[in-house]
């Protein structure tokens, strides 16, 4: 297993490029099964749980060309060969539900594995089931899997969510294009992700109107064709590398990054004494002698302060000059990075959904432990603006979500690389 070594006290200068959106992705690529025509998809990411979930839509029949290093796919699926999502793949990407609605929409019928919790919480799939029975299918659950039908098709209805979920948006949305009348979702996400995909719809003959909003409306037709669209800026990438010069001091131009895709969170940083500065190719933050300011954070869906770089702003305020509190309402255990950051010399104190930070002079590096995608890029932020060396361990929770990491920070001035450990 790989392992990043930081060492840190090196301020940053220079530029980073930010790629096509993970989330946006995972969700795009799915609805290449509501077609027989090619979609082709650029500005795709080159990350591990894109190139799973090429893997799964391979498994079910689809022919998936990965041009330019990964950085175009064409996916084609002429027919959709075989139904069943496997539980080996679905286990490994909770993203893979999103073969449900489309596949459904499509044929008639699927099967697809329930994809497990997973270390940041229970993550259960219920919004997306409820949504697809409204639109007329019967779903069973047997032996670990979904089984879904709907012989005649879908037909359009109101869905109601109860509470705000991307994935259960997404996978309705992608349904309800081939549904027979309207369907209205309401209380629905609002994330880009979610108007990048309709907008990708959209581009193949889908009638949507809403994204964006609470209150999406589908007009279902007969068929969609194929299309080629670019996958939107990735703003937890963009929000995650705005962190570096604020942890470890200097200047950095996140380049295709935009502020309003993270304003909330950039609202956040410049509370904390942080420079944001708009510019003609992306967002400019800097950090020259100024003390980091202690902020309140408490995260929310869409358009509020993202649960996914929750991890990634404490490890900034666990050198704000007094007492920050951050306040988790996602998702149920996600302060797995706390206890590793406590090894760097942080002080946190976590209670259930909230944690208070109260800030140190200096961390100290140490060997931590990545948990989960987010939490291990925390650990490397930190890393950056503490003392001496920093080793985070099982790095493959970071490849899942982050091209090149080492590369684009080294670049800006980082000392940072990669370490492969031999197998023992
Ligand atoms: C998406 O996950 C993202 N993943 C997550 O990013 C992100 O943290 C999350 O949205 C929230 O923004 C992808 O887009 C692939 P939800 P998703 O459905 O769709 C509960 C990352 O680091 N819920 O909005 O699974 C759920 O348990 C990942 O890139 C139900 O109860 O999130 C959670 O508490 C991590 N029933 C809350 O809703 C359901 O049927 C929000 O989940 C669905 C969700």
């Amino acid at each position: 297993m790989d392992s990043i070594l930081v060492r840190g006290g090196r301020r940053l200068a220079g530029r980073i490029p930010i790629s096509g959106a993970k989330n946006a992705c995972l969700a795009l690529m799915p609805a290449a099964l509501l077609t027989d025509d090619p979609l082709t998809l650029t500005n795709a990411p080159r990350l591990s749980d894109i190139r799973t979930m090429r893997q799964l839509l391979e498994s079910l029949g689809c022919e998936v060309a990965s041009l330019q290093a990964g950085g175009v796919l064409v996916i084609g699926a002429q027919e959709i060969a075989n139904h069943t999502a496997d539980y080996d793949i679905v286990r490994k990407m909770r993203a893979s539900i999103l073969v449900l609605g489309p596949m459904l929409a499509r044929d008639g019928h699927a099967v697809v594995s329930l994809p497990g919790g997973c270390a940041i919480g229970a993550r259960p799939v219920d919004l997306h089931l409820m949504g697809l029975e409204r639109l007329g299918a019967t779903l069973e659950l047997r032996d670990g899997y979904v089984h879904a039908s709907a012989p005649s098709g879908l037909r359009g209805g109101v869905v109601d969510f109860p509470m705000v979920s991307v994935g259960a948006t997404e996978n309705l949305l992608m349904a309800a294009t081939l549904a027979r009348g309207t369907t209205v979702l309401r209380n629905a996400a609002r994330e880009p992700e979610i108007v990048d995909l309709a907008r990708c719809l959209r581009a193949m003959g889908a009638q949507i109107a809403g994204e964006g909003t609470e209150t999406i409306e589908i007009e279902g037709v007969a068929r969609l064709h194929g299309a080629t669209h670019p996958v939107v800026a990735d703003r937890i990438e963009l929000g995650t590398y705005m962190l570096a010069p604020a942890i470890a001091g200097g200047e950095v131009e996140l380049v295709g990054g935009r502020r309003e895709l993270v304003a909330a969170f950039a609202d956040k940083l410049e509370e904390a004494g942080v420079s944001v500065e708009e510019t003609a190719e992306g967002v400019k933050v800097s950090r020259h002698n100024g003390r980091i300011l202690p902020v309140d954070v408490e995260t929310a869906p869409y358009p509020g302060f993202p649960t996914d770089l929750q991890a990634q702003m404490m490890a900034l305020l666990t050198l704000a000059d007094g007492v920050s509190r951050l306040e988790e309402r996602i998702f149920e255990n996600r302060f797995m990075h706390a206890p590793e950051l406590t090894r760097m010399g942080a002080r946190i104190e976590v209670h259930g959904g909230a944690a208070t930070v109260t800030g140190v002079e200096r961390l100290k590096g140490a060997p931590v432990m990545a948990t989960d995608l987010r939490a291990s890029v925390s650990l490397i932020l930190a890393g950056l603006g503490a003392e001496g060396e920093t080793r985070v361990a099982r790095v493959y929770h970071l490849d899942r979500g982050y091209e090149r990491v080492e590369e684009k920070l080294s670049a800006c001035g980082a000392e940072i690389e990669r370490v492969t450990e031999r197998a023992a």
